[in-house]
Parts: C-alpha cells; sequence; structure tokens
C-alpha cells in the first residue's frame, strides 16, 4: 500500500521547485492532489507530469496571498474532492536587500508572500480538518530560520529570515490549538537547494564569497529538490505520527 493511497493533498507554489518535486513524490506515494500557482502554465504542466506518471493532480491558478482567491479557490477544492487531508504549504520566496536599503514596500512583500500566505491557506482548511478530527499540515520553513550567511553577506535577507523564523513560531502555536483536533503541523526548513531557480544563484556565489552555501554546510554540498520532497512526505505520512510541532533541519547538517 502507497504511504498517501486516496489522501487529499493541496501543495502550493507547485509550477517548479520544491512544489513540483514535493507534488511528484506525493503522488508518487498515492495522494490525489490539487496544485496551486500563480503560474497557470507551470502549474498545469506540473498536473500533466504527475497524470503523466499515473497520479491524479487537478491545477487552479490564483494568488495565495489574496484572501478573497483563496476563499475562492479552496471552495473549488472541497467542491472537488469532498475534503482535505494534507496541505503542503510550499510558496514563500524573497527580494532580498541590505537592511539599510530596503524599503518598507520590499520588507511587506516578503512577509506577506511568505506568512500571509501560510496563515490564509492553513485557515481555509481548517474547519473540514476540524470536523473531521483529521489533518496534517506542512510549511515550508529555511535554513534562514536562523540566518543565512550564503544570502545574507550578499544582498541582505533579514526580512526572509524573519519569516523562515516565523514559520517555525507558527507552527509551534497550531500544534497547541489544533492537536485536540486530530491535526498535526510540521515544517521542513531546507538549507540551500538547487532548484532550477537558485541553482545559478548558487553557483555565482561559490565564485566570490567568503561564505558560500557549500562552505556553509557540514556535508559541503547544496541540497536535491527531491531530498525536500522525501522529508514533506514523510511528515505526512503515518510514518511521522507522534511528531507535531517540529522544524526539520534537511540542509546537510548543522
Ligand atoms: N530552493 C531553496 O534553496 C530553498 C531553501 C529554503 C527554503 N525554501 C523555501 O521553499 C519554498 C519553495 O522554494 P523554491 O525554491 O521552490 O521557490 P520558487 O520561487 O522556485 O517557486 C515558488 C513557486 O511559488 C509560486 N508563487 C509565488 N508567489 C505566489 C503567490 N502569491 N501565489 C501563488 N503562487 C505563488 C511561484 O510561481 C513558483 O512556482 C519557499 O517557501 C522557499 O522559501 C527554498
Amino acid at each position: 500500500m502507497a504511504r498517501l493511497q486516496d489522501r487529499i493533498a493541496i501543495v502550493t507554489g507547485a509550477a517548479q521547485g520544491l512544489g513540483r518535486a514535493i507534488s511528484l513524490k506525493l503522488a508518487s506515494e498515492g495522494a490525489r492532489l490539487a496544485l496551486l500557482d500563480m503560474q497557470a502554465a507551470g502549474v498545469e504542466e506540473t498536473a500533466a507530469m504527475v497524470r503523466a506518471k499515473g497520479g491524479q493532480a487537478m491545477a487552479w491558478a490564483g494568488d495565495v496571498t489574496d484572501e478573497a482567491t483563496v476563499t475562492d479557490l479552496f471552495g473549488k477544492i472541497h467542491a472537488h474532492y469532498g475534503q482535505v487531508d494534507v496541505l503542503v504549504n510550499n510558496v514563500g520566496g524573497s527580494r532580498n536587500m541590505k537592511i539599510w536599503e530596503m524599503t518598507a514596500e520590499v520588507w511587506d512583500f516578503t512577509i506577506r508572500l511568505n506568512l500571509r500566505s501560510t496563515f490564509l491557506c492553513t485557515r481555509a482548511v481548517l474547519p473540514g480538518m476540524m470536523a473531521r478530527k483529521a489533518g496534517n499540515i506542512i510549511c515550508l520553513s529555511s535554513g534562514a530560520k536562523e540566518g543565512t550567511p550564503w544570502s545574507a553577506e550578499d544582498k541582505g535577507a533579514s526580512a526572509y529570515s524573519t519569516c523562515k523564523a516565523g514559520i517555525h513560531g507558527f507552527i509551534r502555536d497550531l500544534t497547541w490549538e489544533l492537536s485536540p483536533y486530530g491535526i498535526r503541523c510540521n515544517a521542513v526548513a531546507p538549507g540551500p537547494i538547487a532548484t532550477e531557480k537558485n541553482a545559478p544563484m548558487f553557483a555565482d556565489q561559490e565564485t566570490r564569497l567568503v561564505h558560500p552555501p557549500s562552505r556553509m554546510v557540514p556535508m559541503v554540498r547544496l541540497g536535491q529538490a527531491h531530498e525536500i520532497a522525501d522529508a514533506v512526505c514523510f511528515l505526512a505520512s503515518d510514518e511521522s505520527s507522534y511528531i507535531t510541532g517540529v522544524t526539520l533541519d534537511v540542509a546537510g547538517g548543522r
């Protein structure tokens, strides 16, 4: 039996990178997917990749930092699948800037992208999960929760680090609020992962920086997207049934 057979799983930010890898992994373990992203073509492509491997996936396009959009999309997902068993809050990112140059607009953009999206999507799945007394929420934090020598040295990542530490606090509190309803909440904190977007940036930093990504990782290598997807799948499955409120570092050591 596959580890997530017939569970309904939402993955946000599924058009590329870690979201795509997580989608393919969860589907390979039998989950039926609702995939969300702002990039309509990219998220359709991920759904097509899942279906080409014999899995089930529907794609929806929209901005998950927008309250009305989240209400609308999650209503459609519930109407289509009837319930949601797993939510992966994967949307996140950064516009890096040194703190003395950072505009309030860039600060707000980063907080909104990482934290508002996570809050809105989490709140939207809770009525169904609480009624059924079952559910599983996994959020993407980052090694940045304790600072990012590799990106902060280069361009400044304080807003992003603030958000990813915030994800840890978020799941810690949710654990107390939601355990009575049978809902588990965990986070995965990736180190530097060679996604299609980040790999060129990391390669460039290796040649320029005093603290390049690989030298800040005890295993002295970048991570691969499938290594994050494997950790998310573990937390989404019953193999982690006694784990909640944990941020799991998947970062090549610490
Ligand atoms: N790649 C890494 O090295 C790394 C390391 C640590 C943490 N993370 C975290 O993992 C997650 C995924 O990272 P990634 O590298 O795959 O990112 P990415 O930028 O490659 O992909 C993010 C996806 O989210 C979508 N998206 C962005 N804003 C959106 C919005 N408002 N509404 C809907 N969709 C939106 C994008 O279109 C894109 O498909 C993020 O939370 C990131 O902070 C990544």
